[in-house]
Order: C-alpha cells, then sequence, then structure tokens
C-alpha cells in the first residue's frame, strides 16, 4: 500500500522542502520506494536533489495540464531509491497558468488514484512538498493525501501558523477526504539550552501532545551546508544531528508509533 504525506505548513522557510528531501532520503535508506511531487512552483526540490532544470522533461504541469506521462514526468534522483515529479515551471507565465489549472482542486487526486489504482506508481511512501499557504495547490495536496506532517519551527510566529492549518484539515476531513489525518507535528530548527525552543517545546506538548513526534529536528549548520552539495544531510554527514534526527523520524513513521519524547 503505498501511503502519500503532504508536507505542510502556511509558514515560509520552515523546514517543509529540506523535509521532502531528508525524509525521502533516511526512508529510502531503509528501503522504502519513495516518490517527491513537488506542488510548490517555486521548485526548490529539484535542486536539492541535483536535478539540473535542463535535464527535467516535464513535471506537475503536466499533472494539471492532463497531459502527463509518466515516463516524462518522474525523475530519478540519481542516488537511492528516490524518484521526484518536479514542479517544473520556469517563466512567469507558466506560473500563472498552473494557479489557474490548480483551481482544479481535485486534479492532483484523480491522477495519483488513477496511477495507484493500476499500479503504475510502485512506492511505499508519495511525499507532496507544498507551497508556504493555504492556496489551491496547498488544498489540492490535502485532497489528495492519506495524511499531513507538519514541521513546526522553533519560534514564536512559527507556532501561531499552524492553527489555521489544523482548521483547513478538519474542514477538508468533514467534506472531500475523510480519511486524512494528521501523521505528525515535529518541531525543527530546535537549539538546546535556548529559551525560545525550550518555550516552544513547552507549548507544542500543552497543544498537541497527541499529534506531536519524539523525532526533534535540530538546527543543524550540516543541513543547510547538505543543501549546497545539492544532497540530503545523511549523503553528506551521516553522523550530523540533523540527519540522525531525520532517520528517527522516518522509523516513526515506518513503524507507525512515536517515538519517546527527547527530555530536556
Ligand atoms: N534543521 C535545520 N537546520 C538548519 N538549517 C535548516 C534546517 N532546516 C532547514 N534549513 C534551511 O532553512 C532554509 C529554509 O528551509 P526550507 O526551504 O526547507 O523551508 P520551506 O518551508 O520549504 O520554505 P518555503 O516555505 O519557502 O518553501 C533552507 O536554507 C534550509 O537549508
Ligand atoms: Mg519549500
Amino acid at each position: 500500500m503505498t501511503k502519500v504525506i503532504a508536507i505542510s505548513n502556511p509558514k515560509g522557510g520552515v523546514g517543509k522542502t529540506t523535509t521532502a528531501i531528508n525524509l525521502a532520503a533516511s526512508l529510502a535508506i531503509a528501503e522504502q520506494r519513495v516518490l517527491i511531487i513537488d506542488a510548490d512552483p517555486a521548485g526548490a526540490v529539484a535542486a536539492g536533489l541535483g536535478l539540473l532544470p535542463a535535464t527535467i522533461r516535464g513535471g506537475i504541469f503536466e499533472i494539471f495540464s492532463g497531459s502527463a506521462r509518466l515516463s516524462e514526468i518522474i525523475h530519478p534522483a540519481g542516488y537511492l531509491n528516490v524518484d521526484l515529479i518536479p514542479a517544473n515551471i520556469f517563466s512567469s507565465q507558466q506560473e500563472i497558468r498552473i494557479w489557474e489549472m490548480a483551481k482544479n482542486r481535485i486534479r492532483l487526486k484523480n491522477f495519483l488514484s488513477g496511477y495507484l489504482y493500476s499500479g503504475k506508481l510502485p512506492y511505499d511512501y508519495i511525499l507532496i512538498d507544498t507551497p508556504p499557504s493555504l492556496s489551491d495547490l496547498t488544498i489540492g495536496a490535502l485532497l489528495a493525501a492519506d495524511s499531513v506532517l507538519i514541521p513546526l519551527q522553533c519560534g514564536y510566529y512559527a507556532l501561531n501558523s499552524i492553527g489555521q492549518l489544523l482548521e483547513m484539515i478538519e474542514r477538508i476531513r468533514k467534506s472531500a477526504n475523510p480519511e486524512l489525518r494528521v501523521e505528525r507535528i515535529f518541531l525543527t530548527f530546535f537549539e538546546k539550552g535556548t529559551r525560545a525552543s525550550h518555550i516552544s517545546e513547552q507549548s507544542a506538548r500543552r497543544d498537541f501532545l497527541h499529534l506531536l513526534s519524539g523525532a526533534v529536528i535540530p538546527k543543524n549548520a550540516a543541513i543547510g551546508y547538505a543543501a549546497f552539495e545539492h544532497k540530503p544531510v545523511a549523503l553528506v554527514d551521516i553522523a550530523a544531528p540533523g540527519a540522525q534526527a531525520y532517520f528517527e523520524l522516518a522509523k516513526e513513521i515506518i513503524n507507525n508509533q512515536r517515538a519517546p519524547f527527547p527530555v530536556g
């Protein structure tokens, strides 16, 4: 059974794309077959996986325009068992077009269920990266997903950001996708020993305990550096705290069990 997980948070820069890339790598190292769909027109996942624009033959644009041929839109990452359907938006015209087409919010779901049904997407996990907004593309991803994985950046403004997302998930559960679950909320950019991270952790535990992951992603320079290498951090420095934390998150998702929350 393929599990479709949307990675979402309406706030920008909280680690959605980083999570798509690094969780995919950690799942793949555990011999899971993974497809990332980049549903953010910014298209950062391709660069994160080392795919040059010139090698991209197709992507989400074709999913929405209805001319998708799997062989043209699925690109192997070049390492591990990770494939990508990139956000192949290279001009302002294409960006305008994709937002127009995305008003058909059910399009991604129909695309996925068609191919999943016919066995043509042989993946254990499909991770959908989403834009930093509660827009049509994000809603389309939530309609297509089995669950939502929510990075929660340690810090005051970030804590406020996920209330609206949770409300939207609830609305979607009551209407178009009753099976939609919150996979996990997990802390990221965690800095041990700082008051801001400590308060964020306490608030997250108070407000979301039953949804909160035991995996905590630290603020880790190796994660930022790996992006410049166009690789997941585990392939640049497997011992880095960030790599270990993403393994922990992958383990939780594979085992479908929450790791104990680290103390302190
Ligand atoms: N745990 C971390 N430690 C250090 N740097 C990180 C960490 N997570 C992400 N980053 C860096 O923070 C920046 C923002 O991360 P990312 O692009 O994943 O966020 P995003 O939520 O996808 O942003 P957007 O909303 O714009 O799509 C990137 O430069 C990334 O390398
Ligand atoms: Mg992003």
